[in-house]
């Protein structure tokens, strides 16, 4: 082949590979994102990011997904911004306080990952995303896990720093404590005579204990304190590397409590305006082709069911492409009394044709 000929296949490819996201010269981190993607992305947002291109692109209710792929509008947007849209707290969207704040990404039909991905599978994403609209990830990966676990490593030390302190400050306490209560013996072997009054003092000194409250030393609220943040920094880097896991959710008591319509109600909203769950399932002729269609969950489905399965879906099918939208106890029992009101009818069985 001619020298020339070869530059221009060359070009060609190189040009393919940029413009197209090609794996050919993705790094490990963007080959990671470009998998996680067409599992949790694609079928709204389409494999190469454009507009009407995902299967359920068409029945998603306004805002439908943008076009990742232009990179005019999305190059206005950092790294940190499309890290943030994916990795949110989902909130009440028809708040004018949410949809005013600026630094919440108020959509509702655009899922949180924050509870189903690790940190860095989140930011593989992100990097995947950059090359559809022939971007590339600037943020340092490298930088937050070391940073994460500096972190973490100093406030291990610190808690452990803590702990030493208290258990010298308790073991003083009780040091002098016994040394008092020795003392008070002596003093009361000296007069044997008032037995009778010390019996009183003792049962008035019981119940003056009961109600005291338990008054803590300085030394153990710094522990407490210490505690606190070394757990925070524990999960944090934890969830950079391994995605975040729950303990088991238990059977709830789907009977006591709130008034079950004004409970359903409630669900309903939450259902549309905070976690978008009508971006994935349909109801009637409204709503995604994600996950099945819920018109008739009230029959179909049991309601502890479907408490555990909303809450924590992952530790029911780990793979499933629903993912944890972080519902708490209160929001999942309103989601679920909502399902149960769901009641339509079978659809008519077609008529058989006519022999
Ligand atoms: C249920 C459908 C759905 C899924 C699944 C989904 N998105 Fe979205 N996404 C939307 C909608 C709706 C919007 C809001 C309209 C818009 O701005 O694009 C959106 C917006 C976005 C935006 C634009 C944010 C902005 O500031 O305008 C980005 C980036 C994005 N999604 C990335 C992702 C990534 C990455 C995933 C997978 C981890 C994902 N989305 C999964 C529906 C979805
Ligand atoms: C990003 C899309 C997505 C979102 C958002 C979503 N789901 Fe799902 N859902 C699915 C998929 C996919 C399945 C099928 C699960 C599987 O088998 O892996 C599913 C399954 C379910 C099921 C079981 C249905 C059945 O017939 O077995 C229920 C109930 C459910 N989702 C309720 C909800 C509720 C309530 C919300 C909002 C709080 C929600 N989903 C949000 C995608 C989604």
């Amino acid at each position: 082949m001619p020298r020339g000929l070869v530059m221009v296949a060359m070009v060609g490819i190189v040009t393919l590979a940029v413009t197209s996201g090609c794996a050919l010269f993705e790094d490990e981190k963007t080959a990671k994102g470009r998998k996680l993607y067409r599992h949790y992305c694609m079928h709204c947002h389409g494999e190469t990011g454009q507009q009407a291109e995902g299967f359920n692109w068409e029945r998603m209710p306004d805002p439908r997904p943008r076009d990742l792929s232009e990179t005019a509008a999305m190059s206005t947007f950092s790294d940190e911004e499309i890290f943030n849209t994916i990795s949110r707290d989902m909130r009440d969207t028809a708040l004018q306080e949410v949809l005013d704040d600026e630094n919440y990404f108020a959509v509702s039909t655009m899922p949180t990952f924050k509870y189903t991905l690790s940190e860095e599978e989140l930011w593989a994403i992100v990097s995947y995303v950059r090359t559809l609209h022939g971007g590339a990830l600037e943020f340092d990966v490298e930088g937050r896990r070391a940073q994460l676990e500096s972190e973490f490593q100093a406030a291990k030390a610190e808690h452990d720093q803590a702990r030493t302190v208290m258990d010298e400050a308790l073991a003083k306490q009780e040091a002098e404590e016994s040394a008092r209560a020795a003392a008070e013996e002596d003093a009361e072997d000296d007069d044997d005579e008032d037995v009778e009054d010390e019996d009183e003092d003792i049962e008035e000194d019981i119940e003056e204990d009961d109600e005291e409250e338990e008054i803590l030393l300085p030394e153990e609220e710094a522990y407490e304190r210490a505690s606190e943040k070394f757990e925070a920094a524990q999960t944090a880097w934890e969830n950079f590397s391994k995605r975040p896991k729950m303990s088991q959710i238990r059977r709830p008591d789907l009977t006591a409590g709130e008034e079950r319509q004004k409970l359903g109600e409630e669900g309903k909203r939450l259902y549309y305006d905070t976690y978008g769950c009508n971006g994935c399932h349909s109801i009637g002729d409204s709503g995604g082709l994600v996950g099945p269609a819920l018109d008739r969950a009230g029959f179909r489905l049991n309601d502890t069911w479907v408490y555990r399965w909303i809450r924590y879906p992952q530790g029911m099918k780990k793979h499933t492409r629903m993912p944890n939208l972080g519902i708490n106890d209160h929001d999942a029992r309103a989601v679920v009394a909502y399902l149960d009101t769901l009641r339509a009818p079978k659809p008519d069985k077609p008529i058989p044709p006519l022999e």
